[in-house]
């Protein structure tokens, strides 16, 4: 964490007006620099979209259309297409997800939105209707679920029965029905299969898979144009397992389009966690320590409500602690030197966990706790309204 990041942190906390103990802190330099790599290794090979489910602050987004390397946005919902209309123009954004309401892609086709991503025949149909309606042909890209079970994500998304797309054994069929459907036109396939690969030989089976589908797919004689190969690219959440090598990736993926001909087609990746998450953290105060059947816990001003990712994915960031040197509330209270504690959020709900069996230093109560890598998936994904916190601030470094 660069001096910058930790001199806003002890700001921000060193002013008790602040009221809310807990916030957020980006550092648009790792923005930069995740940027420049998936420019340089990425994007002569691929188009390459901000999911924005990752982080959808304006200020990130904003920062994003600065980006050479970003040339689009995923969004998964209307109120996602409608904070991204603000800042992109509508062919520049894709629509993903398994439920759309009629009421989202009568947004979508209203708005003149690229490509929508179809996950089953019903919708492929509801958004034929829609389209009908508003006398447009809207492009389309169709999701299917692969029949290949995937190795070294910690979230998978497809290769079982999933309501993600449509198996990938009746997805012919179905792109030729959709070819049939006079207000849709048929761009090709998508497939987001799963999230947190830390190794290319990983990211890139999963891609071999889609694009053997693909070549086979245009034998049959169905056309297309687009390939949207999703990504699922890590981040190394415990700085303890190595990161993705996006140089191998981009490699690897030229030489799998090439070897199954398929120069011809617009590649699209979606990228959400890669291009921000490193780039944030969570911090929160600690309000208290005690000790409970020998082990101690850290309790802090917020949790899940803020920062929900550890505990919903069963799993540690890297955490750790910046003194504050406050005084002592009374002269018998708890520190921690050197033990494996538990971190907990302040809400009524066991379960409610930043870090549990983590070794800390040292910890006085009123020191900050810092859950690294909160960038992607944090703010966006707290539970907000649970016990009603008020929302952690989000903070840039440099401001902006
Ligand atoms: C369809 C789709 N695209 C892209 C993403 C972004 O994934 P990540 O942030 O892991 O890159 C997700 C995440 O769930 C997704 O469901």
């Amino acid at each position: 964490m660069r001096d910058q990041v930790t001199n806003c942190i002890k700001n921000y906390f060193s002013n008790p007006s602040n009221a809310i103990r807990s916030c957020f802190v980006y550092d648009l330099q790792n923005v930069d620099k995740s940027c420049e790599e998936l420019k340089e290794h990425l994007a002569p090979v691929a188009n390459l979209y901000y999911a924005m489910k990752a982080n959808p602050h304006t200020k990130v987004l904003s920062y994003l259309t600065q980006k050479a390397a970003i040339s689009g946005v995923d969004v998964s919902s209307g109120g996602e297409l409608i904070l991204a209309s603000e800042k992109w123009s509508a062919d520049q954004l894709l629509f993903t997800g398994p439920g759309k309401s009629p009421a989202e892609l009568e947004l979508a086709v209203n708005s003149g939105i690229g490509l929508i991503i179809v996950e089953s025949l019903t919708e492929a149909f509801r958004l034929n209707q829609v389209a009908q309606k508003r006398l447009r042909r809207q492009d389309v890209l169709l999701r299917i679920n692969i029949a290949k079970e995937l190795g070294g994500a910690n979230l998978l998304m497809s290769g079982f029965s999933s309501k993600f797309g449509i198996d990938e054994s009746a997805a012919t069929n179905a792109a030729k029905v959709i070819c049939q459907l006079p207000n849709l036109r048929f761009r090709g396939i998508h497939c987001y299969a799963a999230s947190g690969f830390l190794r290319a030989e990983d990211v890139l089976a999963q891609f071999a898979h889609v694009l053997r589908f693909a070549a086979q797919l245009r034998r049959t004689g169905v056309p297309f144009d687009t390939l949207d190969l999703g990504g699922g690219f890590g981040i190394d959440y415990t700085e303890k397992e190595g990161e993705l090598d996006i140089g191998s990736v981009g490699k690897g993926l030229a030489e799998l389009i090439k070897t199954h001909g398929l120069g011809d087609c617009k590649i699209i990746l979606e990228l959400g966690r890669f291009v921000i998450g490193n780039a944030g953290v969570y911090c929160s105060e600690i309000l208290d320590i005690k000790i409970s059947e020998g082990k101690k816990h850290l309790i802090v001003a917020g949790g899940i409500n803020h920062q929900r990712r550890p505990c919903a994915t069963d799993s540690n960031h890297k955490v750790s602690i910046i003194g504050m040197h406050w005084e002592k509330i009374w002269s018998e209270q708890e520190s921690v030197r050197a033990e494996v504690v538990d971190i907990d959020g302040p809400l009524c709900l066991a379960p409610d966990k930043l870090a549990w069996d983590v070794l800390i230093d040292k910890a006085e109560i009123g020191d900050i706790v810092i859950v690294h890598r909160s960038g992607a998936y944090g703010a966006s994904m707290g539970a907000t309204h649970f016990i009603s916190h008020e929302p952690a601030p989000e903070l840039f470094v440099p401001a902006i």
